[in-house]
């Protein structure tokens, strides 16, 4: 379990699958599922256009939104793309930077992180850097070196208390949407890796308070086995994200009970 110096986080990344009445009728199911959940801060990341519809519906209950991609540039001439005030302007406190999906399938590297995750946290969003090895890495037992690569690269100019609003989401790109979830020790491993990395490179203070996330594949059934590994502080959920039980009882299972 999360030391007690750490709130949990779960958030729950609905990718490109949600319509307006589809995130309209989950939002609703997930406050009832979630009015008793207590205990973990809960970040629903809607696609854009379902997030002034979101906002509505939760404003009044403590789930937070979240953006899941963000542009680097104030403003300007840059088609299709959503800037850090954009995302505040219609209740968005959160922004996911890194995903494994935008760095593999649409080409984002460590700069281009970084550069988002900075714009992010000067406009006032607090940031979820998802980070992760592929399998061949992990394969080829770089694991540990992808890992402070992507730190090390991603977090560029970020020190002190800027650290405050940022929380790293360990994601195994192998483990995402395959149904093949890291082990607990894998994931624990993995954990206390970039817990060590932050205290080696910003300090203890930072590396105490700094929430590591897991994802990739987190379902109701593993999510407690997970959580009570003592550097997971939360879940980054993909697929059972969208199921509003299944989602509240990862919550559960991430929240000291209450
Ligand atoms: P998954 O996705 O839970 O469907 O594996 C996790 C993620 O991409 O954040």
């Amino acid at each position: 379990m999360t030391s007690p110096d750490r709130v949990p986080i779960v958030g729950g990344n609905w990718k490109m699958n949600t319509d307006l009445p589809e995130a309209q009728s989950l939002a609703r199911a997930l406050t009832l599922a979630l009015a008793e959940a207590g205990g973990a801060e809960v970040v629903l990341c809607p696609p854009f256009t379902n997030l002034l519809a979101v906002h509505e519906i939760i404003a009044d209950t403590p789930l937070q939104l979240g953006g899941q991609d963000v542009f680097w540039e104030e403003r300007g001439a840059f088609t299709g793309e959503i800037s850090a005030a954009m995302l505040w302007s219609v209740g968005v406190q959160w922004v996911i930077c890194g995903h494994s999906e935008r760095r593999h399938l649409m080409g984002e590297s460590d700069e281009i992180v970084n550069r988002k995750a900075r714009r992010a946290l000067d406009s006032g969003l607090k940031v979820i850097l998802a980070i992760g090895e592929t399998e061949a890495e992990r394969k080829a037992d770089r694991t540990e070196a992808v890992l402070d690569a992507q730190l090390s690269a991603s977090l560029i100019g970020l020190e002190g208390s800027a650290l405050d609003n940022v929380v790293i989401a360990y994601e195994p790109v192998w483990a995402i949407g395959t149904g093949l979830t890291a082990t607990p020790d894998q994931a624990q491993a993995a954990h206390s890796f970039i817990r060590s990395w932050m205290a080696d490179r910003r300090g203890e203070a930072c590396s105490r308070s700094l929430r590591v996330q897991y994802g990739g594949s987190v379902t109701a059934t593993n999510a407690g086995v997970l959580m009570s590994m003592p550097d997971i502080d939360g879940a980054l959920v993909g697929g059972a994200s969208l199921k509003a039980d299944d989602f509240a009882a990862i919550v559960r299972a991430a929240g000291p009970s209450v």
